[in-house]
């Protein structure tokens, strides 16, 4: 490496643009953090003349990322430009290919190709670093390797989508519409270029296979991780969680039992308001670990945007200057066991279940039929008002079920969606915490 650790920085969205200015108005803080001057050399992005608060002088501007992989003044790219495929992948892979260091936000490519972009740095002797991809600002990837690795893992809770966060929890304390809180959250820098990816669920996923991985040693797998989203999510569950003295979280968990089966999943959840993630708020993440010998340990922080990621970014490059390369699993990726697959969730629940259905007479025999049938017992039942087209009309049924299992609600919903009277796919929330 040369006496000046040069960038050559793809993508200059919010969290590209955010480094670059960092390390251009803070020259004298980072020379001494990382005991040598770290320069932008060269950066990339699709419109060279946009202002973005520094000044390009000096910085060589590239049209095409992929030139960043190959150029003398670059030792290592900063990819920023997102997306599990397609310019992301063949820059990455040509990066290390070349023998150039790679710091990244993505997730996406990480939970996807993570195993093989590992094994191909670590050969060529390469740091692969993304502290960025997980939880933004909170140094959750480096806690999990480093600061934990001498603990046997055993479970992994979290918050992982600033967005959906920041949507649920407006929802609740200003009782908005989910669109309207989304388009202010896009609006806010938080959301993925399509939003689908966070209120699906995809973004937490992505988040959940590495930190999976990291935490249990295995190969990530995004297609272990069961995702379901918080599109669903209207205010009437809002207000109905309300009554009930909770909220709704959309939480993301992975666990391992005594037999090594790993099992992820992304979902919205109804949590008591005293329990610590429902206190979570705003793009906040929060994620607890939990292990042997050290019990559980739980951080919390900003986990979207741009000042956030970029500091995750910032931190990643200072360790390459210092030499504190890392692989990126925590163990080489050549020791990682085998890939999980997808596990069905075995212990027993309570849920919440809404369904739209017409407001007629026998309705609600036949939903607690169906439910008798899967030997599910209910709690409460909760059908009020009368909708402004009387029987021609929906309206809204809530119920909340004892402890079922899950592949009984499964069947159930199933069943419940088939029912002439019942109008939309059952929304079905856990209550609680496993
Ligand atoms: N879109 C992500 C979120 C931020 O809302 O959490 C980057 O991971």
């Amino acid at each position: 490496m040369t006496k000046t650790l040069q960038l050559g920085i793809a993508g200059l969205g919010t969290v590209g643009a955010e480094v670059a200015r960092q390390i251009i108005a803070n020259h004298n803080h980072f020379t001494k953090q990382a005991g040598m001057p770290v320069m932008v050399t060269a950066v990339s992005a699709r419109n060279a003349d946009t202002d973005r608060g520094f000044s390009m002088q000096g910085i060589q501007f590239c049209d095409n990322p992929l030139e960043l992989a190959s150029m003398d003044n670059v030792d290592v790219v900063v990819e920023l430009i997102g997306g599990s495929e397609g310019v992301a992948l063949d820059l990455v892979q040509a990066a290390i290919a070349n023998g150039k260091h790679v710091i990244t936000a993505n997730k996406a490519l990480l939970a996807h190709h993570g195993y093989k972009l590992a094994v191909q740095a670590e050969k060529a002797g390469v740091m692969l670093a993304a502290e960025a991809s997980v939880a933004g600002g909170i140094p959750v990837l480096k806690t999990l390797r480093e600061s934990l690795s001498g603990n046997q893992i055993t479970r992994i809770t979290g918050i992982l989508n600033g967005t959906c966060n920041y949507i649920l929890s407006t929802m609740q304390h200003q009782a908005r519409d989910f669109d309207d809180v989304l388009a202010e959250a896009q609006a806010l820098g938080y959301a993925e270029a399509d939003p689908g990816f966070d209120i699906d669920g995809v973004d937490a996923g992505h988040k959940l296979a590495l930190l999976g991985a990291i935490g249990f040693g295995t190969a990530p797998s995004i297609d272990a991780v069961d995702m379901t989203g918080v599109r669903a999510i209207t205010m009437t569950d809002m207000e109905n969680a309300s009554n009930l003295g909770c909220t709704i979280r959309l939480l993301a968990e992975a666990e391992q039992n005594d037999d090594g089966e790993v099992l992820m999943r992304v979902r919205p959840v109804i949590l008591p308001l005293d329990n610590q993630l429902a206190k979570i708020d705003g793009p906040l993440n929060a994620v607890t670990f939990t292990g042997t010998p050290i019990g559980a340990v739980t951080a919390i922080g900003p986990g979207a945007g741009a000042g956030a990621t970029a500091s995750a970014v910032l931190a990643d490059i200072i360790d390459l200057a210092l030499g504190r390369i890392s692989p990126f699993f925590g163990v080489p990726a050549d020791q990682l066991a085998a890939a999980p697959h997808r596990t069905a969730p075995q212990k027993p629940e309570r849920f919440f279940i809404r369904l739209k259905v017409y407001d007629r007479p026998g309705v609600l025999a036949d939903i607690t039929t169906i439910l008798k049938d899967h030997a599910i017992s209910v709690e409460s039942l909760l059908q009020s008002g009368r909708s402004d087209d009387g029987e021609n009309g929906d309206v809204p049924v809530i119920l909340t079920t004892h402890e079922a299992a899950p592949q009984a609600i499964a069947a159930a919903s199933a069943e419940l969606a088939q029912l002439p009277a019942v109008l939309a796919e059952p929304v079905i929330l856990t209550i609680g915490q496993d």
